[in-house]
Parts: structure tokens; sequence; C-alpha cells
């Protein structure tokens, strides 16, 4: 359905004024969705969150459908195929997703050669970035400095993702000293440009709270201008779905409705620890317009949907912007 999806509207968007129709029919605008966050001008909160578009080959033709912005990636340094099929699968019982799907992606040189052909850009984008799953913990920073380093000139933004759990190891990132490496090494590369851009770090719903006051303590510490919370979790409780089914199944990240409560409450404490000031981009089990309004009560300045996006289709983006400025739900 993915594929198919991507086909469907690469060759709509081929044919004159498809796009102008698509953006017509699908987005809404109004000032008070606008903001400016970490220096970026956003149109509207609602972001497609990272995986969905991981070789950018859409890119910002994501604003036609109503988004404010895209996060493109994961990306690593080199192609890889990712984890045998099948890999994704849907619970449609429980409106959720489980993805084994291993960072499959045509690699960097891919994504910023179509980067580089965007004429006239219309939303934010975001460069999601990881490693490679043959590349060892111990030489990760090196594949996060190459990913920054080629994406520097194509992406408005950055994210540091260690938080899938698909690729062996990665999240092991996420500990307290060798994230304070990776996070001080891309910084560094940042600083050392002549305008650094956002970089955020993408964390895991599956963090205790001591973890997640370990994140904040090195978010002030690098510098960091943000966090997106939360990427799929590990979890399987709350399902409804076939226990049988779900274990064969096996391992990945699920989204979607069963994350709805644990992302938002990792949100509030986030927002109750870092204090009002640290932007949070907020993702995992929007469902509904009403879950987003929610996500931006508990604390977030932006959203991203993917789940939520698969199951409620092309109008999402456009009835959660209309939803925000009916509840005048925003943080700013
Ligand atoms: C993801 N997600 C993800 N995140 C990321 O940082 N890099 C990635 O490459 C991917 N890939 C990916 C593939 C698939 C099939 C899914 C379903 C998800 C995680 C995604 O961005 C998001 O954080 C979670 O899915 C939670 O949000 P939803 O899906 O509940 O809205």
């Amino acid at each position: 359905m993915h594929n198919f999806t991507f086909r469907c509207l690469r060759i709509l968007y081929a044919i004159p004024f498809a796009q102008v129709f698509e953006r017509r029919l699908h987005t809404y605008h109004h000032p008070d969705l606008e903001q400016e966050l970490f220096g970026l001008k956003f149109k509207n909160p609602v972001g497609l969150a990272a995986g969905f578009d991981k070789n950018g080959v859409l890119n910002d033709k994501w604003s036609n459908l109503g988004f404010g912005f895209v996060e493109v990636g994961t990306v690593t340094p080199r192609p890889q195929d990712g984890n045998p099929k099948p890999r994704m699968f849907r619970l449609s019982k429980d409106s959720a997703v489980i993805n084994r799907m291993g960072f499959n992606n045509e690699g960097l040189e891919a994504l910023i050669g179509r980067l580089k052909k965007i004429k006239e850009r219309r939303i934010i984008i975001g460069g999601n970035i990881g490693k490679n799953k043959t590349t060892p913990n111990d030489q990760a920073v090196e594949d996060y400095k190459s990913c920054f380093e080629g994406l520097y000139p194509y992406v408005d933004y950055f994210v540091v993702n260690v938080s899938s759990p698909n690729t062996p190891g990665l999240r092991e990132l996420q500990e307290k000293e060798p994230l304070k490496r990776l996070l001080v090494a891309v910084q560094e590369l940042n600083q050392a440009k002549p305008s650094p851009k956002p970089l955020l770090l993408k964390i895991a719903p599956d963090l205790t709270d001591g973890q997640l006051d370990d994140i904040i303590e090195i978010v002030q510490e690098t510098g960091l201008d943000g966090l997106v919370a939360t990427n799929t979790t590990i979890s399987r409780a709350g399902l409804t779905s076939n226990p049988a089914t779900v274990e064969t199944i096996g391992n990945g990240g699920l989204s979607g409705k069963p994350l709805t409560e644990r992302a938002n409450n990792v949100i509030r404490y986030l927002r109750s620890k870092a204090g009002p000031n640290l932007p949070i981009i907020g993702v995992g089990g929007i469902m509904t317009p009403e879950d987003a309004a929610d996500r931006i009560a508990a604390g977030a300045n932006l959203l991203q949907v993917y789940t939520g996006f698969v199951y409620a289709g092309p109008d999402f983006p456009k009835h959660i912007c209309k939803h925000l400025v009916r509840q005048r739900s925003f943080r700013k």
C-alpha cells in the first residue's frame, strides 16, 4: 500500500495543475496555525513523521496534503536493504502497525540528489539521520557526522535518531555517556558552520523517568534545540488483537493507537521537567484531531503523524488543523 500510494502520487504530480488541485482539496490555512520555532517559520504544526518518505521521493510535495513540515529519512551513509520482508504489519483491530523495516533506505547520496532537485521550497524539511546496521556502535559517530555534513545544505533542521528498535544495538546509544559523545560530536560540526541548524534528538517511549531526566540534562549540556518524542515502542501492552497473531508477527516497533497514552505521558513529563522553553515535537499515536489537541495540551509545540495518516487518509492534516483552530489549541 505504501509503495502504491507513492507511485500514485508521483504519477498524479506529473500532471500539470494536479498539485494546485490537491492543495485546494487538502490544505487548510489559518494565521493562528503559523508559528516560529528554533528560527524556522512553520505554516502549521502538523508534520509527516520520519520513515514515511525515507528517501525524500516526494519531499516538499507533502505540502499538497496539508502538512506544515516533513522529516525525510532515517537516512544512513550507505544504502541498505533493511530487514527481510514481511516487515510491516497492520493490526487493524488496534488501529496500530508493527514494523521492523530496519532503516531500509537508498543512502545519503540518493537523498541528497533528490533534495537538490527541489526548485521552489514549499515546506520545512527536516533530515532524520542514523547509522548503518554494519557500523559498530563505537564508530557510529562517524555515520551521524557524514549524514549531517552531507545533508547540511539541503535540510532546515536535523534529528539524531537513536531510538529505532529495529537496528540491533541502536538504542544503546541512548545511554548517557555514548549519547553525550555522539551529540557533542554532531553539535561541534554544527556550531562550526556559519549558520548552525536546529539539532534535535528523537527518543523512544520505553525510557524510564530517570532516563528521561538524563536526556533533558544532556539536551541542556549539549545545547540541543529540542526533542522529538516518541519513536515506536517495543511494548505490546494494551493490544486487543489475537495474542497468537501478535506473537507470530514477532519483533518490531509498535505505533498507532496503543502508543497514544504513553507518548502523551512522555511529553507531559518532559515538559514538566524541562520547563516551558524547550521545543518538543510530539509524535506517537496521534490518531484523531482530538489526540492532536491533547498532545499540544500535554506540552508539544509541533506534531508529527505516521500511523494516524495511514489509517485516516489524506485529509488527516487538514482535519487536525481545523480542529486546532476551532479549539484554539496552540503552544507558541
Ligand atoms: C517509523 N518510524 C521511524 N522513525 C524514525 O525516526 N526513522 C524511521 O526510519 C522510521 N521508520 C518507520 C517506519 C514505519 C513503517 C513506521 C510505522 C514508523 C517511527 C515514526 O516516525 C513515529 O515516530 C512512530 O511511528 C510513532 O508515530 P505514529 O506512527 O504512532 O503516528
